[in-house]
């Protein structure tokens, strides 16, 4: 059985309890962090650390604990649970006050209640997936307008991979105004000519720590990076399509909406991405 976290607590996950009126529970008045595990170790840890701070204090929520604990914590359960590959899930949302109000409770009177667990996934970096690439089908994106807070509210993102299950595909890019957003849980590339396209840092997506690495790797390598908005029809006739996140670190995506990139195999350049991000995330994992 798992040992989870909660509130200052190691637990086994069928001790672990949260009060129902937890404002994540009522109100999904919380964020989350997931980061991957590799090796036993954490990829990318501080960048999640980073954007945890950012996104708490969008939020205007007090941070639970500190950087240094937060990856003892980490650490703790990776070690307790004996994860090779997979991943540790963090979420901080603004407590229990003991009733249902919408105004936020007062802090120094409800703490904020924070859970983690990890989810073992031996060979995550080995995903078959990769070798043959996801097909995605595209929806509106009638998400809140910030998405670059990662908060627990992810109905529509369920609801958009339910759709993508449904059309016989694995996964769904939103779309805004024609312009791609991201993936329901990662976000979005097409590469032209060699040229690696993907949306540029806004509110209207969340700031991925892959993207991050995988477009400070790919300028290191000297692969042509652009930073834009593009379209579903430009997608469609792209040559190589990926997405990015910290479970899938780069997947290449072979079908958009039925139409076949390239000639429907994963290309050159995100299989070439996913062997740097890896190679090079390991070296920095901790
Ligand atoms: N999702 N965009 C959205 C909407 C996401 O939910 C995620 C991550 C990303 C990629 O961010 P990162 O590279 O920091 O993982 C982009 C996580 C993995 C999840 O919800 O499980």
């Amino acid at each position: 059985m798992r040992t989870v976290y909660v509130n200052g607590e190691y637990l086994p996950e069928n001790e672990a309890k949260v009060s129902i009126f937890d404002r994540g529970f009522l109100m999904a008045d919380g964020v989350y962090e997931v980061t991957s595990v590799l090796g036993g170790k954490l990829i990318d840890f501080d960048g999640h650390a980073v954007r945890l701070e950012r996104s708490l204090k969008e939020l205007d929520m007090a941070p639970a604990c500190t950087k240094e604990e937060l990856l003892a914590i980490h650490r703790e359960l990776v070690a307790k649970n004996e994860i090779t590959d997979g991943l540790v899930y963090l979420q901080i949302t603004r407590g229990a006050p003991g009733d249902r109000d919408f105004a936020f409770p007062d802090p120094d009177t409800t703490p904020s209640t924070i859970v983690l667990f990890t989810q073992s996934k031996p060979g995550l970096a080995n995903s078959p997936a990769a070798k043959v690439g996801m097909k995605v089908i595209s929806i509106p994106d009638i998400r809140w307008h910030r998405r670059d807070i990662k908060t627990v509210q992810l109905l529509y993102p369920s609801m958009g991979k339910m759709m993508a299950k449904k059309a016989g595909c694995d996964d769904a890019w939103m779309i805004e105004d024609g312009f791609v957003t991201e993936g329901t849980s990662n976000n979005a590339y097409i590469v032209k000519n060699g040229k690696i396209i993907t949306r540029e840092l806004s509110n209207d997506i969340l700031h991925g720590i892959t993207r991050a690495a995988v477009l400070r790797f790919a300028k290191e390598a000297q692969m042509e990076v652009e930073e834009r908005n593009f379209t579903i029809e430009e997608a469609k006739e792209a040559d190589e399509a990926f997405v990015t996140s910290a479970s899938s670190f780069v997947m290449p995506v072979v079908e958009i909406d039925g139409v076949t990139l390239g000639d429907g195999t994963p290309g050159s350049v995100a299989p070439r991405l996913r062997e740097i991000y890896l190679e090079e995330s390991l070296k920095k994992a901790i």
